[in-house]
């Protein structure tokens, strides 16, 4: 049996009132329809999920190109029936398909292969799946005669539901599977003749039921993971139950999260045993964080590595970075893109780097700018030092050896290289490279002029004493 997966993702999502297609709203951290694939791929192999885009497609399909499925184009958006009709070609080669819902993001692979068993076993034409949420509002129905009966006779939307149709809570997923040659050989029969003036899928199911074709309903096992999003508010909650979810996997895991709700850890984030994740952390995109470290409250890590025993205090931003073992960040640093921060080095409040590695045990510990600097090891940098990289025009880099000290308040203007072992005078403006092992000071000399704050009050008590005598 040859099974092949389509995923409809053509339609605006007029109800989100977004710019944005629908399909390409995040949950997670990543657009509905990744989700939709990555379930989707765990049954079929990529090549045979076909995606069916439409509005703003190109965007859509560059959003997913990396997960390797194959496309499909519903030139115009005249509703899911429509939608289908546009994968005929694409779907030539399996004898069933599965179809699945671009805004149905927390469906499980389990529940596609339930789905595909059951359909299988039923020899059904169609199979929906279905599901019993506490509030059905919004749904389609699904509709059986007699009630309780095993094979389904319609799907009613909620816009037609009838006053005899009220009591019926069996909601259509918008995911079914098909024998595509029935499919196929009635589909012609859909009409527009609804509310949307739309060509509804939901209409195979009478369609296929009254040819005489078995029309078969599975129940998801869990209502929470057919939910749809068509507005912002629900995927908001879809999110959340989503993070949810992500944070409980991690706890399993062995990482101890405080107050689990409070924390935004995205889909696609990897934790290690013994972590202490503090609340209101985010972690996001494709995160990697080792074991035994802490993440203090505040800080919003994304697409960056750290590794074993890494502390980071409260409030850090940090992007697109790696982190060595048992280093010290924070609190309130700032490490931009392109940062590489050593095994046991330090980063310590209001420093702020980008572009930058700093070597094993190095510190910057204080008020500091670091851009576009290579850092050797066992490195002090002083408070309030500050790479200048910038001239207005082009970027620079500093070099600095190992075991360099650079004294407090310095200004390093790059393109500049400072030798191994030297050491920067506090308050020095660097402008010349500076060799292995020597002292740097480039700055104002200092002149004392004895007495002069003793006169210059004597003076001023004398002034005033003139003044009063008027
Ligand atoms: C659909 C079902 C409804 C079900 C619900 C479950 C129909 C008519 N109704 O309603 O019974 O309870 O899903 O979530 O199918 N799409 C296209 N091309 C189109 C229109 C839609 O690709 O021309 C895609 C959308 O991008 C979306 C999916 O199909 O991913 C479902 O469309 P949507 O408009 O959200 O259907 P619902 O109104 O939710
Ligand atoms: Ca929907």
């Amino acid at each position: 049996m040859r099974l092949g997966i389509v995923i409809m993702a053509a339609g605006k999502g007029t109800r989100l009132k977004s710019k944005r297609a629908k399909v390409l709203h995040e949950i997670g951290g990543r657009p509905l329809v990744k989700h939709v694939i990555a379930a989707a791929a765990q049954v079929v192999p990529p090549n045979d999920i076909l995606v069916i885009v439409g509005h703003q497609a190109e965007a859509v399909q560059a959003a997913v190109r990396d997960t390797g499925v194959r496309f499909a184009l519903q030139q115009e958006q005249r509703g899911t029936g429509h939608a289908i009709q546009a994968a005929e070609q694409g779907t030539r080669d399996y004898e069933e398909l599965i179809v699945l819902s671009g805004d149905v993001p927390l469906l499980r692979p389990e529940t596609i292969v339930a789905l595909r068993d059951f359909h299988l076993q039923e020899q059904a034409a169609m199979t929906i799946l279905t599901a019993e949420p506490a509030n059905p509002f919004g749904y389609g129905r699904v509709l059986r005669t007699p009630p309780g009966a095993l094979e389904v006779a319609a799907i009613v939307e909620q816009k037609a539901l009838q006053p005899e149709h009220q009591g019926l809570r069996e909601i259509n997923s918008g995911i079914y599977a098909f024998h595509r040659a029935a499919l196929f050989s009635h589909i012609g029969q859909l009409n527009a003749d609804n509310m949307h003036r739309e060509l509804y899928l939901t209409d195979m199911a009478r369609i296929l039921h009254d040819a005489g074709e078995r029309v078969m309903a599975i129940k998801a096992a869990e209502p929470e993971e057919v939910l749809g999003a068509n507005t912002i508010a629900e995927m908001m909650r879809l999110d959340r139950e989503l993070r949810l979810a992500t944070a409980h996997r991690l706890m399993a895991a062995g990482v101890i999260i405080l107050q689990p709700e409070t924390v935004m850890i995205d889909a696609g984030v990897e934790v290690g045993p013994d972590t202490v994740i503090e609340p209101f952390t985010q972690l996001l995109g494709e995160t990697r964080i080792g074991s035994d470290c802490r993440i203090r409250s505040y800080s919003v890590i994304e697409n960056s590595t750290v590794g074993d025993q890494v502390f980071i205090l409260q409030s850090c931003v940090i992007a697109e970075s790696q982190i060595d073992k048992g280093a010290r960040i924070g609190p309130l640093a700032h490490l931009r893109p392109g940062c590489h921060i050593g095994e046991d080095s330090h980063i310590g409040n209001f420093v702020e780097a980008k572009k930058t590695r700093l070597g094993k045990g190095s510190k910057a510990n204080h008020l500091t700018y670091l851009g576009d600097a290579e850092i050797g090891s066992g490195v002090n940098i002083g408070a309030g030092t500050i790479t200048c990289n910038y001239d207005g025009v082009a970027k620079y880099k500093t070099l600095i050896g190992d075991g360099v000290f650079i004294g407090s308040d310095s200004a390093l203007v790059a393109p500049i290289v400072i030798g191994e072992g030297a050491y920067i005078g506090a308050g020095s403006t660097i402008t010349k490279d500076v060799p292995a092992d020597a002292l740097a000071v480039a700055r104002g000399r200092q002149v004392i002029k004895e007495g002069w704050a003793k006169n210059r009050r004597a003076q001023r008590e004398a002034m005033k004493a003139g003044a009063g005598k008027q």
